[in-house]
């Protein structure tokens, strides 16, 4: 039986990053744009997907993505209603506050909107849920430094904790640069704010960092100016690829749960980096001729360089460790050749691991999908569980006490209720302030669990 998953995307980002997804998906299955299937040269026994865990089949055998769409403005919905995918959607499952202004790059206004507009959002999660059979759960894409991302996402991922508390909930969540001279002044309000939710609701983040996703545009991709739709390539692979194992399932890691439980064995310690091998392919450029191996792929799947997390770099990486590590590689591999790989890895000390319990380095392979003849060389996608990434946290708190200490911007959230008598600031600040103290521990080795 399949194990269905709702994703759900939220604001701006969400809906263009989940855009590029759902291209992805579409071309790993056999699906066109129009949701109708195309099988063309692929013999029915190459065949053993799961499209259902993303898809269901409409009355006329259209496959249909498991999604809603979701914002307070209408600009990014309205050109996905006006672009080759508009009858891939239900179109139910859009949803633009009525007003349609955006929440102006404010968490709290966000926040408020989604909860005036509860009923209907609730309906459209419900219809969808009561559609499976098997739900497993929900995955959420979103920005946390803009308003709705942020504010909206918040407030869903409350309520399908709330309402579905024994389903999974994993989000893949935009960081936003962490450069003085970002795009949204307020942004460590919004990410401080959210970050509380993701640490407490959430049962997995993975975190795209747009400074990485520039840097690996602009390094890798030979990309001078990068913008969204490079980056948003990048992220659709990784979460393309992060589910593969649901969607081509072999003997391991076939469902949501196993995937996470073995990722996060501190509850807490809730957020993934994720790497991808080859990056070059889709922008044209040559990558190597030469034969790659399991150990080639493994290996480059720790470097830096190929990691969509800025704070794993330098010394913080050599520095941080690794909670956990789950390499999913595409591809014929021998399993003997894993193992070997591993053996290689651990005598070579290639990757840091906490010392506190035992190196937790798991490694899937999963077939080609048979709706790409061209596949043959080996793709690898990393998902780790890495203390560095609490230097993201700790300079996000910085920026936040820095605004806060001016009571900078502060009017424009307290003109919500939620906020005129609450030490939502402070609760937020401090969990975040936790989560380092968590991370920071798991690498000292000094933590209980
Ligand atoms: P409001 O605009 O306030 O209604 O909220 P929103 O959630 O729709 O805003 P948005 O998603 O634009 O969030 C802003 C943050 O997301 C900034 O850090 C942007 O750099 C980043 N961002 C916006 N769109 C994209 C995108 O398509 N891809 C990536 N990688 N980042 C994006």
């Amino acid at each position: 039986m399949p194990r269905e998953i709702i994703t759900v995307q939220i604001g701006q980002c969400g809906n263009q990053v989940g855009t590029e997804f759902w291209k992805q998906l579409c071309i790993e299955h056999g699906i066109r744009m129009d949701g109708t299937f195309h099988a063309e040269n692929v013999p029915s026994t190459a065949v053993s997907d799961r499209k259902d865990v993303f898809f269901y089949q409409a009355d006329d055998d259209r496959y249909v993505p498991r999604v809603l769409l979701l914002d307070l403005e209408p600009r990014v919905i309205n050109s996905i209603q006006n672009s080759a995918q508009r009858s891939l959607y239900n179109y139910e499952n859009f949803f633009v506050a009525p007003h349609g202004g955006g929440a102006g790059n404010n968490w709290a206004n966000g926040y408020t909107q989604a909860e005036a507009v509860q009923e209907e959002l609730i309906e459209m999660i419900d219809r969808e849920a009561d559609g499976s059979d098997s739900l497993e759960g929900f995955v959420l894409c979103h920005s946390i430094a803009g308003g709705t991302g942020s504010g909206m996402g918040s407030y869903l991922l409350e309520a399908l904790s709330d309402r579905y508390g024994k389903k999974l909930l994993q989000n893949f969540s935009v960081f936003p640069n962490q450069n003085e001279s970002s795009d949204v002044v307020v942004q460590p309000y919004n990410s401080i704010l959210t970050l509380k939710r993701l640490a407490n609701y959430a049962d997995c983040v993975v975190v795209l960092d747009n400074s990485a996703l520039n840097r690996i545009a602009v390094d890798h991709l030979n990309i001078t100016s990068p913008t969204f739709s490079h980056t948003n390539c990048l992220v659709s692979k990784v979460m393309a690829a992060s589910t593969t194992t649901l969607r081509y399932p072999g003997y391991m890691n076939n469902d949501l749960v196993g995937l996470i439980a073995a990722l996060i064995p501190v509850p807490r310690c809730n957020f993934l980096m994720a790497g991808l091998t080859p990056l070059a392919e889709d922008a044209g450029i040559r990558t190597s001729a030469t034969k790659t191996s399991a150990l080639d792929m493994m290996r480059k799947l720790l470097q830096s360089k190929n990691v969509m997390c800025s704070t794993y770099s330098g010394a913080r990486a050599q520095e941080g460790k690794f909670v956990s590590i789950l390499n999913i590689i595409r591809g014929n591999i021998e399993p003997v050749q894993i193992h070997k790989s591993l053996q290689r890895i651990r005598e070579r000390k290639l990757a840091n691991f906490v010392d506190w319990a035992p190196a937790n380095y798991q490694v899937a392979v999963v077939k080609f999908s048979p709706y790409i003849p061209k596949s043959t060389s080996l793709h690898g996608l990393l998902l780790a569980n890495h203390t560095s990434v609490r230097h993201w946290f700790s300079r996000s708190l910085e920026q936040y006490e820095k605004l806060i200490r001016r009571r900078a911007f502060l009017d424009q959230y307290e003109r919500f209720d939620m906020f005129s008598n609450s030490s939502e600031f402070s609760d937020c600040q401090e969990a975040v302030e936790t989560l380092v103290a968590e991370y920071e521990s798991c690498e000292t080795g000094s933590t209980d669990t």
